[in-house]
């Protein structure tokens, strides 16, 4: 990741600003001074785009972040309202609270939290700007305060929760909206940037006044896997925090709750695909949550065909990979040898994956049974979390390579990538 100064304004982030205050009043709370002492903006200035050029030429004395209020933003009577429409709208999470939980407890815990500027100012652009979304934001802090209910959970802690998953996507503001297109094909050098997103949002809350230090950490912590296998740190089951495995888990169901083909299902499927991969006692939760659920009707031949041949289209590929590992060796590989190793695992474990399933390897793919939609369903999920991981897998042995790889090493890992993608 690029080093991070909360203290140079980001020109993502300014970007932005300036998308709100075409529509809200953003003003300087106070004076803003450049790191020398230099007053760059008086207080009670109104942001415009005129002051755009000042705020980036010079490092500030403190971060931007907390130094603007914005008229008529995200107020806690807003976030009611979203969330309200969340619970109504979000059929799964009925089914995911159970004893312990209910709309009207998460909607108490809500109610109490309050906003400073900066969590003020990040909110309001989510809500109108290019970010993920407040609504996405505000499912995360409805499924978080959820499933720490559903844990028993102190109301600290389900504070922390809600703050959370309001802000755990806050630092895609600050990344070139580009790389946020949901129907662009990332190269692994503008994939670096998003898998940048969690350490910047932690970076930004630990530098605003009244974010408490675990809800930051639990933010960094948000695509990471007990597994080891996420992202941006490869952090692993123990040295993630409480916090931040419920947040790693409320951010993959908020990615399935809002599909309306058989959300909860689907989520069932989805915490199971790798074992050990999400935190033992949320996968409990979640697959007792989906039990019950009303059998789905038969998918039609078109449907079903189209997810035979993504079934299949997997199979070649991570045979493929396995067998260039297996069989060719780049010789005196030094540090790209944990690279290869590291590879090697995470095919063996996919493929274990895909095993299990039942879909592997499978002879009879076209046959009647799999028409059933509990299968197709099945192959729907499997593949899909297949796919994103082969293709993240990718990504990583493209960037690390280029650090980790010698010269004439280059083409045994361009090998190895082609045969993912
Ligand atoms: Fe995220
Ligand atoms: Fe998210």
């Amino acid at each position: 990741m690029e080093s991070f100064d909360p203290n140079i304004v980001n020109t993502h982030y300014l970007q932005n600003v300036m998308g709100l205050a075409k529509t809200h009043g953003v003003i300087a709370s106070e004076d803003i001074f450049d790191a020398k002492g230099i007053k760059l903006i008086a207080k009670g200035t109104l942001v415009n785009e005129s002051l755009q050029e000042r705020l980036i030429r010079f490092k500030l004395n403190k971060p931007l972040e907390g130094s603007l209020d914005v008229e008529g933003g995200i107020s806690s009577q807003k976030l009611m309202e979203q969330a309200q429409i969340v619970l109504d709208e979000v059929t799964p999470l009925s089914m995911l609270m159970k004893s312990g939980a209910s709309g009207k407890a998460v909607l108490a815990i809500l109610k109490e939290i309050r906003f400073n500027k900066a969590s003020t100012l990040l909110l309001s652009m989510e809500q109108g700007g290019t970010g993920t979304g407040f609504r996405h934001a505000v499912l995360a802090a409805v499924t978080g305060i959820t499933l720490g209910l559903r844990l028993d959970l102190d109301s600290a802690a389900l504070h922390n929760l809600a703050l959370a998953g309001l802000l755990h996507d806050a630092g895609e503001l600050y990344i070139n909206p580009e790389f946020r297109n949901p129907g662009r094909q990332l190269a692994p050098e503008e994939w670096k940037h998003i898998a940048a997103h969690p350490r910047i949002g932690q970076l930004v809350t630990e530098s605003t006044p009244g974010i408490p230090r675990a809800v930051s950490i639990a933010i960094g912590e948000h695509h990471e896997r007990p597994n080891g296998f996420g992202y941006p740190r490869q952090l692993t089951a123990n040295t993630i925090s409480k916090l931040g495995k419920i947040l790693l888990m409320t951010e993959l169901l908020c990615g399935i709750f809002p599909k309306t083909d058989q959300p909860m299902e689907r989520s069932c499927l989805a915490v199971k695909v790798i074992p050990g991969e999400y935190p033992p006692d949320l996968v409990s939760l979640i697959t007792s949550s989906a039990q019950g659920a009303p059998s789905p009707a038969l998918v039609d031949a078109v449907r079903h065909q189209e997810l035979v041949e993504r079934v299949k289209r997997i199979e070649p590929r991570m045979e493929a990979a396995i067998a260039h590992i297996e069989t060719t060796m780049p010789g005196n590989t030094g540090a790209a040898d944990a690279l290869i190793g590291q590879t090697r695992e995470r095919l063996l474990m996919l493929r274990r994956a895909m095993y299990s399933t039942g879909l592997y390897g499978c002879k009879d793919l076209q046959s009647h049974e799999t028409q059933t939609s509990g299968i197709a369903l099945e192959m729907d999920t499997v593949t899909y979390e297949i796919e994103w991981r082969l293709r993240e897998l990718s990504r990583q042995i493209t960037l690390s390579m280029s650090s980790l790889a010698k010269d004439d090493q280059r083409e045994y890992f361009k090998t190895l990538v082609a045969c993912l993608v």
